[in-house]
């Protein structure tokens, strides 16, 4: 389907963890950016005689008038990623979508399993809306979220998503750590791969409707292990951060 061309005017930026940057632009000449929670726009890189094409999350809590917001990572002599780290406010850029299908379906399982790496976590940030309601809506819904990082300082928006699981009791908000000091580690924090924490949340295809979004191999593990839990790719959402080239 074809999906409308915006051009994007860069309003601001801020350091969000270590090689994080959370960039706001807003839509030239349109007066909203209609999207639903857990899509991504394609940002078009000048490149040569043609532009790469590299998608990023929407990381939007709500519709904001003409707002797009992402977090972008940093990747060594990245192309996209050169140019959205040295973006001053005022830059243009032109961009497609929205896009994707790791959105909120009209279903009702008893719990939502959200489990990502790094900036594989912003389509969640963008859900928190939408599952506030579904809480609501259903005192037997739950939803658990499985944050994998390195270290402490890469959780990217920890403090919305603590004061989401504080307001709402049955949300639980988990870290995982895969270089921290185990010693360190505080109750809703685990050691290691967020594969390996999973196991202790009993996974179950009867109940669970899982969404995986990040780094690919964190995805294909991650799905291996839900299918020997007895999940298939009917209750499994995945979105893997890969650019296409
Ligand atoms: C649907 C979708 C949504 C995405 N959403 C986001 C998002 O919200 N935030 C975000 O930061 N990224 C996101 N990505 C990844 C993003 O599109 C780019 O791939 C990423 O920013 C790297 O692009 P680049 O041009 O800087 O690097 P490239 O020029 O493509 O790559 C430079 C080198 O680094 C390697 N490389 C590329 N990516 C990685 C990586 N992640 N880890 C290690 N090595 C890598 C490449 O193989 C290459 O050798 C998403 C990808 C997809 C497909
Ligand atoms: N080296 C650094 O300290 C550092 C810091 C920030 C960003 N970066 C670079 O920035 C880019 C993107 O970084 P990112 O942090 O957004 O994403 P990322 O590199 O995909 O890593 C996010 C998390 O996923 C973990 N992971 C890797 N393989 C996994 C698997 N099979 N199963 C489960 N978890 C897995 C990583 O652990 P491990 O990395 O421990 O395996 C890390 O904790 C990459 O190019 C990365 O190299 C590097």
């Amino acid at each position: 389907m074809t999906r409308p061309t915006h051009t994007l005017i860069l309003q601001s930026t801020k350091i969000i963890a270590p090689k994080v940057r959370h960039l706001v632009f807003a839509c030239e000449g349109e007066e909203t950016f209609n999207f639903i929670p857990g899509q991504f726009i394609t940002l078009h890189i000048p490149h040569g005689e043609k532009p790469l094409n590299r998608s990023y999350s929407i990381a939007n809590t709500h519709q904001q008038g003409n707002l797009i917001e992402f977090a972008a990572s940093y990747v060594e002599k990245g192309v996209a990623s050169e140019l959205l780290f040295n973006m001053e406010p005022g830059d243009k850029i032109t961009a497609t979508g929205p896009f994707g299908r790791l959105i909120l379906r009209d279903e009702k399982p008893a719990r939502y399993i959200l489990i990502a790496t790094g900036t594989g976590v912003t389509p969640y940030r963008a859900m928190l809306k939408e599952l506030e309601k579904r809480l609501a809506e259903s005192k037997d819904t739950r939803v658990l979220l499985l944050f994998g990082t390195r270290i402490p300082e890469e959780l990217l928006y920890a403090d919305e998503f603590i004061a989401f699981a504080e307001k709402n009791p049955r949300f639980e908000y988990r870290a995982c750590y895969s270089r921290h000091n185990p010693a360190l580690l505080k109750p809703h924090e685990y050691f290691g791969y967020v594969h390996k924490a999973l196991v202790d949340f009993k996974p179950d295809p009867q109940t669970d409707v899982v969404y995986l979004c990040g780094n690919p191999n964190m995805i294909d593990d991650t799905f291996a292990k839900l299918c020997e839990h007895g999940f298939t790719s009917q209750s499994v959402r995945r979105e893997k951060y890969i650019s296409s080239h």
